[in-house]
Order: structure tokens, then sequence, then C-alpha cells
């Protein structure tokens, strides 16, 4: 019988698809859009929206939600500083592999702490990382107040609760601050759609 492979001891190596050759087929570049805001700021219902629009538009989008993460992955961690860190952390990590999945991924955490947001941008490279601001006064965010909670935590039934008993560090260089107490969602949409458009990460 011929023989027919000579060489012993190599390796085959798979072609790895690349993160740009993901992106040309999805013909967008791939970021993670990080909203964070008190609760009540609008963060959840900017991210859906601007998914909405990006869907529609024909792009490969994906949100994480603080109140849904917190259902799964996140199940284990509560609203000491520590956990909240700890939240966070996986956030990032789990929004870098969508990054390098090519998709436009949006999360929407209060995240309020500045230094664990840092870290979440120092994990992405540069430019994948977008900071959106939604910004809203706390008395408007109360006064909102869409799941009831700053009025439990006004009565002392919830602890540790953002902007009540627990601080929100807000961002002082945001790449997008979002008034969201003066401008309405389409319009805050728009906002975010046009510097996604400018920096060329979408057409
Ligand atoms: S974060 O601080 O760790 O970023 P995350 O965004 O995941 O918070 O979760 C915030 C959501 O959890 C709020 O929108 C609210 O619905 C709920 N929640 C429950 N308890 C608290 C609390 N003590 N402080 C803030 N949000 C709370």
């Amino acid at each position: 019988m011929a023989e027919t492979k000579k060489s012993t001891n190599t390796v085959w190596h798979a072609h790895t698809i690349t993160r740009d050759e993901r992106a040309e087929l999805k013909k967008h570049k791939s970021c993670l859009v990080w909203f964070t805001g008190l609760s009540g700021s609008g963060k959840s219902t900017l991210a859906n929206a601007l998914e909405d629009r990006l869907y529609q538009m024909g792009y490969h989008t994906y949100v994480l939600d603080g109140d849904n993460v917190r259902h799964g992955l996140n199940g284990d961690l509560g609203f000491s500083d520590e956990d909240r860190t700890e939240n966070i952390r996986r956030i990032a990590e789990v929004g870098k592999l969508m990054v390098d999945a090519g998709i436009l991924v949006m999360t929407a955490f209060i995240s309020p702490f500045k230094e664990d947001r840092q870290k979440a941008r120092d994990l992405l490279a540069e430019g994948d990382f977008i900071e959106v601001y939604a910004c809203a006064e706390l008395d408007v965010c109360e006064e909102r107040d869409p799941k009831g909670l700053y009025k439990k935590a006004r009565a002392g039934e919830i602890p540790e609760f953002t902007g009540i008993s627990s601080p929100y560090e807000a961002p002082e260089a945001a790449e997008i601050v979002v008034h969201t107490d003066q401008k309405d969602v389409p319009q805050s949409v728009d906002q975010i759609v046009e510097y996604l458009q400018q920096k060329g990460y979408i057409g």
C-alpha cells in the first residue's frame, strides 16, 4: 500500500475567523454601548429602543439588561457594593465576548461606580466601549418611579437603593449624554444612532 502521509507530529490549524471577517459579513463594526444611570432614568427603555432601530436597519444586536441578567447569570448577586462590582465585571466580560462575536451589544445597568465602569472600559479595546449616560435628575426618576421602588426605598423597605441610600457616581466623560428628561425616546435614539454613524460603527 502506497504511503500517502509522510509527516508526523503535525497539527492541522483550522482557519480562525477573525473579528474583522465577522464585521465584514455583518456590515457593521461591533461595539458595546454601555448605558449607565439611575433607576428610572430610561436606560432599559433606550437600550431596547436603540436595538429596535438598529434591527430595523438590518444590524445584528443584543441587549443585556440589569433586571433580566439578575434573574439568571447574576442571580446570586445582591446590591451590596461588592455584589454590584461583581455584577458589572461579569457583564463586561460577557459584553466583550459578544463584541468579539461581531454583535452590536447594549447593556443597561445602573453601574453606579466610576471605578467599575472604568474597569469595564479597560477590558475592551479602544473604541469598543461607548458609555451612554442616561441623565435625569433624581427627583424626575423618583417621580417616574416605574417599578414603585423609590417609594419602597423611601419607606425603608429596600436597603442600599441607588440615589437614596447607596451612591450613584455620574460619568464625567461619557461619549454620549442623553438628557432623558428633555428629549423623547425617538430623539434620544436619533442622538445615539448619529454618533454610531459618525464614528463609522454603522453605515
Ligand atoms: S447595578 O447597580 O448592579 O448596576 P442593576 O442595573 O444590575 O444594578 O440592577 C438595578 C435594578 O434592580 C433596578 O432597576 C431595580 O429594578 C432593581 N433593584 C432592586 N434593588 C435595588 C437596589 N437596592 N438598588 C438599585 N436597584 C435595585
